[in-house]
């Protein structure tokens, strides 16, 4: 077997990277979307989502990097301009949105297709024998599931 450094199988480690990219630039549009929640959010519970939008959005960004490191990690090249990040992610951008339900129910769409893109990546990882990965989606996905949740639970 063709192995990395990490002594992982290379196709397979190739074919995590791509994916891994897919993830990081969909987290980029999330990530976006946040910041344009917490500056356009307007009404009643301004200061609660505001709040929460940033303690969302510096979570992502977090994990942007943490997803980008991994990719450099496995030995591949992280996409890092606005014009890839278009082009790959699936996660639907939100523009203007001031209404309060409006925006949590964007954000739970948004995080539903990360875990969807992030199970699919478990699977190769899982695949791959790459626990350095298989342990990050895992974490990822069960924050993320629980933060469905809570915002199902604000929804009412
Ligand atoms: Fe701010």
């Amino acid at each position: 077997m063709n192995t990395t450094i990490l002594g992982l199988d290379k196709n397979k480690t190739e074919e995590l990277a791509s994916e891994l990219n897919i993830l990081l630039a969909n987290f980029q549009v999330h990530y976006q979307n946040l910041r344009g929640l917490h500056w356009n959010i307007k009404g009643n519970n301004f200061f609660e989502l505001h709040v929460k939008f940033e303690e969302f959005y510096t979570d992502a960004q977090e994990k942007v990097d943490i997803i980008a490191e991994r990719i450099l990690t496995l030995q591949g090249q992280p996409v890092h301009t606005f014009e890839d990040y278009i082009k790959i992610a699936s996660v639907v951008v939100v523009k203007n949105v001031a209404n309060d339900v409006e925006a949590v129910q964007g954000i739970i769409s948004s995080l539903s297709e990360l875990i969807s893109i992030e199970r699919g990546l478990l699977n190769l990882s899982d695949s791959a024998d790459d626990e350095g990965t298989n342990s990050m989606m895992s974490d990822f996905i069960s924050e993320q599931e629980k933060t469905i949740w809570m915002l199902n639970a604000w929804l009412g």
